[in-house]
């Protein structure tokens, strides 16, 4: 039976969740892509610091010797920061690869570049799981928006923050303590300021706001506020009354562009997000036929990432070899259609 020969770049909480997921999952992948799906490289930084979780598999930290794998059809990019990640996925595309990302941060930056480069390479793209953790957001958005124009999209979209502001409420955890906690579970960024100082939330509205409204906010413009400096005094002054804090990211389209706001703000039981606790995130859209869509899930963590990631694969998968035609926004794979056609 041939095969699916996928890279991975970075061997974290990430990495570890996809490849333990296809582990476990192959007879489920075989069914989908009548196919082996097989990591055959593994890129991690420090080499001393990692085995290859099977001796087949090429474990480097030269993304070259990667790159130059004769049989190659997937990368999967699970590294932190807009680079190397970003130069790494444009020679895997220039390569013919087609490429998953899970980095926020990289492809608020350059994501727009890199799925230019995706259509002109006939290759696909998938960054679901940049945004939200476990939750389809995603493809939500893009089956909303066949019909649908998106006027405004709220969510809390760290799930360390929100799981350190309820492990202070609930615990009474101080700040420090209930970080730890979140970087022991592997929620928690390499470098966490990214997560407390609201840096990865802005990041996800940034690609949401791409996606939602075709265009990304003004980053000048935008607000971009974290929780480090909420103390458990607040939380617990706030509490008495009702009110719990919640690390909200807010988009909507007005007439100077889109406003982007990333800050706490105090809600009471009748606010949807009022029940979001933990690592869960939520994502709040409204549309003008359908009105308002409110999804909730696991936002972080090593199997709702790897989910996300390997309903990207089968997204490769569907519309790499099926003869559908997609509007833009669905990157139609023009290379897989003219393969379709010469079948
Ligand atoms: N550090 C991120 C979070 C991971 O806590 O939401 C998922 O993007």
């Amino acid at each position: 039976m041939s095969a699916i020969h996928i890279a991975l770049l970075g061997y974290g909480t990430v990495g570890k969740g996809v490849y333990k997921t296809i582990q476990t999952h192959q007879e489920k992948l075989k069914n989908i892509f009548r196919k082996d799906v097989k990591v055959v490289a593994i890129l991690v930084k420090n080499i001393e610091k990692h085995h290859a979780p099977d001796p087949d598999i090429l474990l480097t930290d030269d993304f070259n010797k990667i790159v130059k794998l004769e049989k190659l059809d997937v990368v999967i990019d699970a590294i932190f920061g807009k680079n190397p990640s970003f130069t790494y996925l444009q020679q895997a595309m220039n390569k013919g690869c087609h490429v998953i990302t899970a980095n926020k941060e990289m492809f608020a930056y350059h994501g727009t570049q890199l799925k230019q480069l995706a259509k002109e390479q006939g290759v696909t793209l998938g960054f679901e799981a940049t945004v939200a953790g476990g939750i389809p957001i995603i493809q939500t958005l893009r089956q909303l928006l066949h019909v649908n124009t998106i006027q405004k999209v709220q969510g809390i979209l760290n799930g360390t923050s929100n799981f350190i502001l309820t492990k202070m409420r609930e615990e009474l955890y101080p700040f420090e303590t209930a970080l730890k906690l979140a970087q022991e579970k592997g929620y928690a960024e390499a470098d966490p300021t990214n997560d407390v100082e609201g840096y990865d939330a802005f990041y996800k509205a940034v690609i949401l706001s791409e996606l939602a409204f075709g265009e990304i906010p003004n980053w000048e413009d935008s607000i971009r506020q974290g929780i480090q400096s909420i103390t458990p005094e607040q939380i617990e002054l706030f509490s008495a009354f009702g009110y719990r804090f919640k690390h909200v990211a807010s988009m909507e389209k007005t007439a100077k562009g889109i406003l982007c706001t990333v800050k706490p703000v105090l809600v009471n039981e009748t606010h949807p997000f009022y029940q979001i606790e933990g690592v869960q995130n939520a994502v709040s859209i409204d549309g003008d036929i359908v009105g308002n869509i409110s999804l909730q899930g696991p936002g972080a963590g090593m199997f709702p990432t790897a989910s996300a990631i390997i309903e990207d694969l089968v997204y490769i998968n569907k519309h790499s070899f099926s003869p559908i035609f997609l509007d833009e926004q669905n990157e139609l794979s023009v290379k897989a259609f003219k393969t379709y056609w010469a079948i």
